[in-house]
C-alpha cells in the first residue's frame, strides 16, 4: 500500500493537469449597429461600458458580416455557414417565413450534444427550433421583444437567472460544473418607427421615464442633440438624417449600459477568467448604402473578442480580415469540438470556410480575404449579391442587376429616407453622395479599391487595367459559391444542372 502513494499522487497531478481548465463562452450581439461607439474613435457618443470591454479586448478594425441582413447574418453566426448553405436565405419573422436547412448542425445544437450548457436572451429571429436548440431562452418567440432585447434591467435578471441556474445545476451534480454558453441578443439600437413610432425612430424613448414610455430602471439616458453627431459619408448630411443620427445615439446609449450590466452579472458570478466574450453586430446600421447592402457601409462590423487566457493583446487593434463567419468555428475551437462530418441534401461534405479566431488573439495574422453572399431580406426583395473582398479590393457581383434594388419596409418610413425621397422628387439637394437612380441601378459587377476609393464610387470592373485582377477575383469567388454549395453559383446567365456531377449550362439570355 505504501508504495501505491507516489502513483496515487502522480495519478493525481497528471488528471489535474490534464484537465481543460474551466471554459465558457458570452456572444453579445447588437441589432443593426456600427462604429457609432468611443471604442471606434466617434468622440460624441458615449459608450464607457464598451470601451471598458475594448481595453480587455483584441478590437478589430476589419470585421465584417458576410450578409447585411438580420435573420440570415444570425443563421451565419450561428452555424459558420453562409445563408444560401444553410437556408435561410431571408428574415424569419410573420410571412417572411425563411428558415435553415432542417439537417444543419448549428453551434447551439453540437454544443448541446457536447454537454454544453447553452442560453439564448433576446433576439433570436432564426428557426427551426430544432436547428437552433437552447436550454435556457426568454426571447420573442415567447417574450415581448422590447422586454427581452431593450429592457436592460430585465436583461440583467435574465442573466443572474441564467447563471444562478447554472450554478445550482453544479451543485445538484456533486460541484461537477460544465461549461456554458450565453447569447445575449439586444434588440438595440435597431430602428423602431416601422413597429412602435410611439416610442421614437430608433425605441429611444422607450423605458425613458417619460409620460407613457415606462420605465427602465437600469438606463440613464444620454440624449444627443443633431449638429452633435458625426454623419457618415454613406449618410445624408440633411437635419432629417441628423436627428435621425441622434435617436440612434441614444439607443446605443441603452445598449452599452445594458452590455455593462451583462459583464458585471459575469463578473460578480465569477466567470471573468474563464469566459471568452465576443462582441459584434448583424449587419450595418439602417441608412441609405448600409443595411442590406454589400458594400462597405453595409458589412462592416465592430467586433471585440476577450479572451481571459490571451491577455498579451488587450487593448490593441487588428488589421486580420475577419467574418462574422468565423464566430462558429472560434467558440468550436474554444471548446475543443470538432465539426462533424455531414452533408445536406446528399451533395459533398459541409465544409466551414469561416477560422477560428484564437491564433489572432495572440499574434497579428496574415489574413486579408472575406466573403460575402445575400439573396433576400424581406420576402419581396429578392436582390441576389455575391461578393469577395481581398486586400483593398471589393468585388461585388449583382446577379439581378436590371431590376432596382429592393427598399425595406423600416427603413423606407425612416426620416432619412423620407427626406432623401423629398428632396429627389422635388429636385432639391439631397446632401448624399448618391443618386437614387444610382443606388436603385447597379452595374452587374462591381470592382472598388476602397484604401484610394473609401467610398467606393469609382467602378473598376470594366477599367482595361484591372482585367487581370478582376478575372482573378471572379475566379476565387466562383471556387467559394461551389466550395460552400451554392445554388445562384452558375446565375444569372446559365442555370445548375446538379443530377450527376454538377455543371452550369448557358442560359444564351444575352448576360
Ligand atoms: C483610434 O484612434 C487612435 C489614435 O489616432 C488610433 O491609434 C486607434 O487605432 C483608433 N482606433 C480605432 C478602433 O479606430
Ligand atoms: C420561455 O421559454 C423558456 C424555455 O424555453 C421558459 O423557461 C420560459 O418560462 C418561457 N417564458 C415565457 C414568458 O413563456
Ligand atoms: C423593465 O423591466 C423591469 C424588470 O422586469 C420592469 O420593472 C420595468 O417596468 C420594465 N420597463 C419597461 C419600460 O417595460
Ligand atoms: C480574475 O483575475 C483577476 C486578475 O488576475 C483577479 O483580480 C480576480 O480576483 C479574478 N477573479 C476570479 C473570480 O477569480
Ligand atoms: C415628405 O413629403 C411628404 C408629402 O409631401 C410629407 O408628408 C412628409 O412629411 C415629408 N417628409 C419629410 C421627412 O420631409
Amino acid at each position: 500500500m505504501v508504495a501505491m502513494e507516489p502513483v496515487f499522487v502522480l495519478l493525481t497531478v497528471l488528471l489535474c493537469c490534464c484537465q481543460a481548465r474551466r471554459r465558457n463562452v458570452l456572444l453579445i450581439v447588437a441589432d443593426d449597429a456600427g462604429f457609432e461607439t468611443e471604442v471606434y474613435n466617434n468622440s460624441v457618443v458615449r459608450t464607457p461600458h464598451l470601451r471598458a470591454l475594448s481595453e480587455r479586448s483584441l478590437i478589430f478594425q476589419k470585421a465584417f458580416t458576410s450578409v447585411s441582413s438580420c435573420s440570415p447574418s444570425r443563421s451565419t453566426i450561428l452555424t459558420g455557414l453562409p445563408q444560401h448553405q444553410n437556408g435561410m436565405y431571408g428574415l424569419h419573422q410573420g410571412y417572411h417565413h425563411f428558415s435553415s436547412f432542417d439537417g444543419v448542425r448549428s453551434l447551439p445544437l453540437l454544443l448541446q450534444k457536447a454537454n454544453i450548457h447553452t442560453g439564448i436572451i433576446g433576439k433570436k429571429h432564426v428557426g427551426p427550433g430544432p436547428v437552433y436548440p437552447f436550454d435556457f431562452a426568454y426571447t420573442e418567440e415567447n417574450n415581448s421583444v422590447l422586454q427581452v432585447g431593450r429592457n436592460i434591467t430585465r436583461i440583467k435578471l435574465l442573466v443572474q437567472k441564467f447563471l444562478r441556474s447554472h450554478k445550482e445545476e453544479a451543485e445538484s451534480e456533486g460541484g461537477e460544473e460544465r461549461p456554458f454558453f450565453l447569447y445575449v441578443a439586444f434588440h438595440d439600437p435597431h430602428r423602431c418607427g416601422h413597429s412602435q413610432p410611439q416610442y421614437g425612430a430608433f425605441c429611444e424613448k422607450f423605458g425613458n421615464g417619460e409620460s407613457g414610455m415606462g420605465c427602465i430602471p437600469d438606463w440613464k439616458p444620454e440624449y444627443y442633440t443633431p449638429d452633435q453627431v458625426k454623419v457618415p459619408y454613406f449618410i445624408p448630411d440633411t437635419a432629417a438624417a441628423r436627428a435621425d443620427l441622434a435617436s440612434l445615439y441614444t439607443t446605443v446609449s441603452r445598449l452599452d449600459q445594458g452590455i455593462g450590466l451583462v459583464l458585471k452579472e459575469l463578473k460578480e458570478a465569477g466567470f471573468e477568467n474563464d469566459t471568452l466574450v465576443i462582441y459584434s453586430s448583424d449587419n450595418g446600421i439602417p441608412f441609405p448604402n448600409g443595411r442590406t447592402n454589400l458594400y462597405g457601409s453595409g458589412v462592416a462590423e465592430p467586433m471585440l473578442v476577450s479572451s481571459p487566457e490571451h491577455k498579451q493583446r488587450w487593448g490593441q487593434s487588428s488589421q486580420s480580415y475577419v467574418s462574422l463567419l468565423d464566430i462558429t468555428p472560434t467558440i468550436l475551437d474554444w471548446f475543443s469540438i470538432p465539426y462533424p462530418s455531414y452533408s445536406l441534401t446528399g451533395g459533398p461534405l459541409v465544409q466551414l470556410t469561416g477560422r477560428s479566431l484564437l491564433p489572432v488573439l495572440s499574434s497579428e495574422q496574415p489574413w486579408s480575404t472575406v466573403y460575402g453572399s445575400q439573396s433576400l431580406h424581406e420576402a419581396t426583395m429578392y436582390y441576389p449579391m455575391r461578393s469577395l473582398y481581398k486586400g483593398p479590393y471589393r468585388l461585388l457581383h449583382n446577379l439581378n442587376h436590371l431590376m432596382p434594388f429592393p427598399i425595406d419596409q423600416d427603413f423606407y418610413v425612416s426620416p432619412t429616407f423620407q427626406d432623401l425621397l423629398n428632396r429627389t422628387q422635388t429636385g432639391q439637394p439631397t446632401g448624399w453622395f448618391k443618386t437614387l437612380k444610382s443606388y436603385y441601378y447597379r452595374e452587374r459587377w462591381e470592382l472598388f479599391h476602397t484604401t484610394l476609393d473609401p467610398t467606393e464610387s469609382h467602378n473598376l470592373a470594366s477599367d482595361m487595367a484591372h482585367a487581370a485582377l478582376f478575372e482573378e477575383m471572379k475566379a476565387q469567388m466562383v471556387k467559394w459559391q461551389w466550395a460552400t454549395s451554392d445554388p445562384w453559383v452558375c446565375a444569372p446567365d446559365a442555370v445548375l444542372e446538379s443530377r450527376m456531377d454538377p455543371v452550369c449550362r448557358p442560359l444564351y439570355n444575352g448576360l
